[in-house]
């Protein structure tokens, strides 16, 4: 590979209803460049590889430490975070293009609102109202549940899994396999477990669990190697259970 630069060539788009159209940069070559270090230094000097200079390339990032997973964007064609993929690591041209399951703002920057309105339907939070105090401090959690759950809990919502998941597309009503990860933590929770019929009854309708066709893509996906088909066959199961719970105990 050619150390002395480093070529991108970057899918643009101008606003979510313009047409998306590729662009192509090259910058000197540092140690230790990873995409949004690179993508920075096109910023600093917005000039492509005709020598014209363009309106600077947008796109998400803040943590750095693969943590919020807002600069997750295609990378050579899969999806990973911008900030911890080294550019030495890639073979060039580095093609950059938005993840194509969201709908674009502007270049590299997509709107994941479909994703967290997904977790405010399977209510992806446990709630803490005060029944820790009449409770005498609220149920404890076991060793064991604990690490179960923790596994999830590492979920940046980066929609990696969301990305490749086949059932998982705009046209859809699926809400995918990173909002019924966070229902398996839930539910597993002590405190959680208190409202799990609700969860449960929000993953049971149109777009719910039985939307998944267990590909097995996303597990594949995840940069933060999350159990979701575990989580899935789990679901799967305590899903059933409460359907014959609300035939015969209602
Ligand atoms: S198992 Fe397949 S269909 Fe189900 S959520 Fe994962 S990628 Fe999507
Ligand atoms: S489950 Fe994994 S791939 Fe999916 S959004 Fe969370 S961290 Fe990203
Ligand atoms: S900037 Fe937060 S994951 Fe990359």
């Amino acid at each position: 590979m050619d150390k002395k630069t480093i070529r991108f060539k970057i899918k643009r788009q101008d606003g979510p209803d313009a047409s998306p159209y590729w662009e192509e940069f090259e910058i000197p070559w540092a140690p230790k460049h990873n995409v949004v270090s690179s993508l920075m230094e096109i910023r600093r000097n917005p000039v492509n590889i005709q020598g014209e200079r363009v309106r600077p390339v947008v796109w998400d990032s803040n943590c750095m430490e693969e943590v919020c997973g807002a600069c997750t964007m295609l990378i050579n064609g899969f999806p990973r975070q911008a900030c911890s993929t080294l550019v030495d690591s890639l073979p060039q041209p580095i093609v950059l293009e938005p993840l194509t399951k969201f709908p674009v703002v502007r270049d590299l920057q997509v709107d994941r609102e479909k994703m967290f309105q997904a977790l405010l339907q399977v209510k992806a939070w446990v709630d803490i109202d005060g029944s820790w105090d009449i409770h005498e401090g609220g149920p404890r959690i076991s060793q064991k549940d604990w690490q179960k759950t923790y596994e999830f809990a590492r979920c940046m919502t980066c929609g990696c899994c969301m990305e490749v998941c086949p059932q998982f597309h705009p046209g859809s009503a699926f809400i995918g396999p990173a909002p019924l990860g966070q229902v398996h933590k839930t539910v597993h929770n002590p405190t959680g477990k208190l409202q799990a019929e609700e969860r449960l009854h929000a993953i049971m309708g149109d777009g719910g669990i039985t939307d998944c066709g267990n590909a097995q893509n996303c597990i594949q996906a995840c940069p933060k190697d999350i159990p979701l088909t575990d989580a899935i066959a789990d679901l799967g199961r305590k899903t059933t259970i409460q359907w014959l719970k609300d035939i015969f105990l209602t």
